[in-house]
């Protein structure tokens, strides 16, 4: 080898690159944007869910959701990098069979009584305002047997399992799993009586300036996705700030407007919004507000990785 050429030619050939010779660099100096900010209206989504009542059976469909896609050019599938959120709902009489897999999933009640959760034989109503948790490999099933069509947003880890690539599934070989115990409360769920008496004892606001209020639940509520709620009076406008955690927001009550990154949203009861890594992010609640802010902020602390400010 006597030439550059040729010496490129010789690493090339053994699928390698040599690191002065990077077409793009591999560190810069804070995060990129890449996952956008993005909005979804459940005014705009509910009568699509209930269309879809009717036209997508729901033993074919299974669990007749839809998935909130980020518009970020080449994303197939994801919300934010590492979580995944979906709107769902299932009517009375139906049920959505018994599975389980690696990632880590909860779901966010908007409406509807009468619809209950099997997590590994334990079931537990779901309510409007709960916070239901599977964790990694619970098997979970849901049924609706009470009077009304039940609606609720869901988010997954999935996208870390997918990069991760630790990914396993399986179906009940019971289709539905037996119910052994029926209980009133668990530590999977997560109740919105609780939520409302713990941010009521509230008396400073969080040091992060994001809410004016805040709880988290669980410390955290799964080994990758913390949850916490955050309670905003009419009026009220938060600092702006900025978190190396990748966040969906959902809006359990009240209305307002959020600026993320360059992105201006007006939102209401029941919409969800994208926060990706390091955009910045301003709420101003109209009304007395309610939000669930999940996030990956167990994974990033874990590593070291999670920067607030
Ligand atoms: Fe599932």
């Amino acid at each position: 080898m006597k030439t550059l050429d040729e010496l490129y030619v010789a690493i090339e050939q053994l699928h390698m690159e040599g690191g002065w010779h990077r077409p793009q660099p591999s560190l810069w100096p804070e995060p990129k944007a890449n996952f956008l900010p993005a909005q979804w209206r459940y005014s705009d989504v509910k009568p699509i869910l209930e269309a879809a009542g009717h036209l997508v059976d729901h033993h074919l469909a299974e669990r007749r959701n839809l998935t909130l896609t980020n518009p970020m050019p080449g994303n197939w599938y994801s919300t934010v990098r590492t979580l995944v959120a979906a709107y769902q709902s299932i009517k009375p009489g139906e049920n959505a069979l018994s599975h389980r897999h690696t990632p880590n999933a909860l779901r966010i009640i908007l409406e509807g009584h009468g619809t209950y959760t099997v997590v590994n034989g334990t079931r537990v109503e779901m309510r409007p305002g709960d916070v239901l948790l599977t964790p990694s490999w619970h098997w979970h099933s849901h049924e609706a047997i009470g009077p009304d069509e039940c609606f609720w947003v869901d988010v997954l880890d999935v996208p870390l399992v997918h990069l991760l690539e630790p990914m396993f599934f399986e179906r009940h070989p019971d289709r539905l799993e037996a119910v052994q115990a029926n209980v009133a409360s668990s530590p999977l769920a997560l109740r919105w009586e609780d939520s409302l008496r713990r941010l009521d004892a509230q008396t400073m606001a969080p040091e992060h300036g994001a809410a004016e209020f805040e709880i988290e639940l669980g410390a955290p509520a799964m080994k990758t996705i913390a949850i916490h709620v955050q309670r905003m009076g009419a009026g009220f406008q938060s600092r702006v700030h900025q978190s190396t955690a990748n966040a969906v927001l959902t809006v359990l009550e009240g209305s307002g407007t959020s600026r993320i990154g360059e992105r201006e949203f007006q939102w209401s009861k029941g919409d969800v919004i994208a926060v990706p890594c390091w955009q910045t992010c301003q709420h101003h609640a109209h009304e007395k507000t309610h939000m669930v802010r999940v996030s990956d902020e167990p994974v990033m602390r874990a590593f070291d990785f999670l920067r607030q400010r």
